[in-house]
C-alpha cells in the first residue's frame, strides 16, 4: 500500500465573510496569531502526512504559495492546484487524482480547526485504516449547517444527511475525511446536488452503502471549530488565544509539528524562528528550538 498523502481544500467564495473575503482568501485570514490554513496543515502533518496537494482557487494561488512555497521549510512537500469555480467538496478527489496516483488520502477542509488532547490518537487509528472511508462526527447544537449522522438503536451508522431540516441526531459530520485509493473515482460518479454541487456527503454515502464507511466520535476533550462567520471567525480566534495566553504555548503551529515529527531539526527550527524573530510566535519557535 502506497503512503496517505493529505489534501487541503482552500478554494470556495468565502461570501458569509463579504466584504473581509473580497480581496483576501478566507483561508488566509488570521485566527488569533496565524493564517487560517496553517490549523489544517499541521493536522495533516500530526496524522503523519508530508505529500500535500493544496488546492485553491486560480486567483488566490500566489498568495498561498508567498505564505507556504514547496513546504520544504517544514520537511513536508506542497504541491498546488486550482478549483477553478467553487463546485464542491467532492471535486477536490477528482482534482487530486493525479497526484495521489493509487494513493490513500486525507482530506481536509482549509477552513477546520481542530484542537485536543486526545485527537492525535484519533488520527492515528484513521491512518491506520487502510480499508475504506473515516470520517469524524462531533456533537454540535446546531446539525442543519452540516452533513449530519442518523444511527439505529445499536449505534450504528444508517444515514448521512446534508444540511438536513430535522436532523437524525445531533452528531456533524467535520471537514476530515480519510479515503482508500476509490475516492477519486467514486467521487467521478456523484452528481451535482440541487445547489449544483458535488457533495462530500455524497461521496460518503458510496462508502456507507458499501459497507466501508468508519464513523470515529471526537471525544468531549477535542474541539472542533469552523471559521465561516464574522462570529465563528471571532470565536476561533479566541479560543486560541485564551489557551495559548493561559498555557503560555502556541498551538498548531506547523514548524513544530515539522520538529516533533523529525523532519527538521532545532537548528533548521531556530532558523525559522529568526525570520519571526519581532513576533510572539517566533520567540515561542526559538523557545523550543533551545529546549531541543
Ligand atoms: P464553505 O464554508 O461551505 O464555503 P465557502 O468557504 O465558499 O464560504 P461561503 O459559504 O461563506 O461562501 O466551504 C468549506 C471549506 O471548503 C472552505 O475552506 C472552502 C472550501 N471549499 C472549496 O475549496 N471549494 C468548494 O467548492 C467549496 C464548496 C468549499
Amino acid at each position: 500500500m502506497k503512503m496517505r498523502k493529505g489534501i487541503v481544500l482552500a478554494g470556495g467564495t468565502g461570501s458569509r465573510l463579504f466584504p473581509m473575503t473580497t480581496a483576501v482568501s478566507k483561508q488566509l485570514m488570521p485566527v488569533f496569531d496565524k493564517p487560517m490554513i496553517y490549523y489544517p496543515i499541521s493536522v495533516l502533518m500530526q496524522a503523519g502526512i508530508q505529500d500535500i496537494l493544496m488546492i485553491t482557487t486560480p486567483h488566490d494561488q500566489v498568495q498561498f504559495q508567498k505564505l507556504l512555497g514547496d513546504g520544504s521549510q517544514w520537511g513536508i512537500n506542497i504541491e498546488w492546484a486550482v478549483q477553478p469555480s467553487p463546485d464542491g467538496l467532492a471535486q477536490a478527489l477528482i482534482i487530486a487524482e493525479d497526484f495521489l496516483d493509487g494513493a490513500p488520502s486525507a482530506l481536509i477542509l482549509g477552513d477546520n480547526l481542530y484542537f485536543g488532547a486526545g485527537f492525535s490518537q484519533t488520527l492515528k487509528s484513521a491512518q491506520d485504516n487502510q480499508n475504506g472511508a473515516t470520517i469524524f462526527g462531533y456533537q454540535v447544537r446546531d446539525p442543519s449547517r452540516y452533513g449530519v449522522v442518523g444511527f439505529d438503536g445499536d449505534g450504528k451508522v444508517t444515514s448521512l444527511i446534508e444540511k438536513p431540516d430535522h436532523p437524525a441526531s445531533n452528531y456533524a459530520v467535520t471537514g476530515l475525511y480519510f479515503y482508500d485509493p476509490h475516492a477519486p473515482e467514486y467521487a467521478r460518479s456523484v452528481k451535482p446536488s440541487e445547489r449544483g454541487e458535488l457533495e462530500i456527503t455524497a461521496l460518503n454515502d458510496i462508502y456507507l452503502q458499501c459497507g466501508e464507511l468508519q464513523v470515529e466520535f471526537l471525544d468531549d476533550g477535542t474541539t472542533w471549530l469552523d471559521t465561516g462567520t464574522p462570529r465563528s471567525l471571532l470565536a476561533a480566534a479566541q479560543f486560541v488565544s485564551v489557551i495559548e495566553e493561559r498555557q503560555g504555548l502556541r498551538i498548531c503551529c506547523p514548524e513544530v509539528e515539522a520538529f516533533r515529527q523529525g523532519w527538521i531539526t532545532s537548528e533548521q527550527l531556530l532558523a525559522l524562528a529568526k525570520q519571526l524573530r519581532k513576533s510572539g510566535y517566533g520567540s515561542f519557535l526559538a523557545r523550543i528550538a533551545a529546549a531541543g
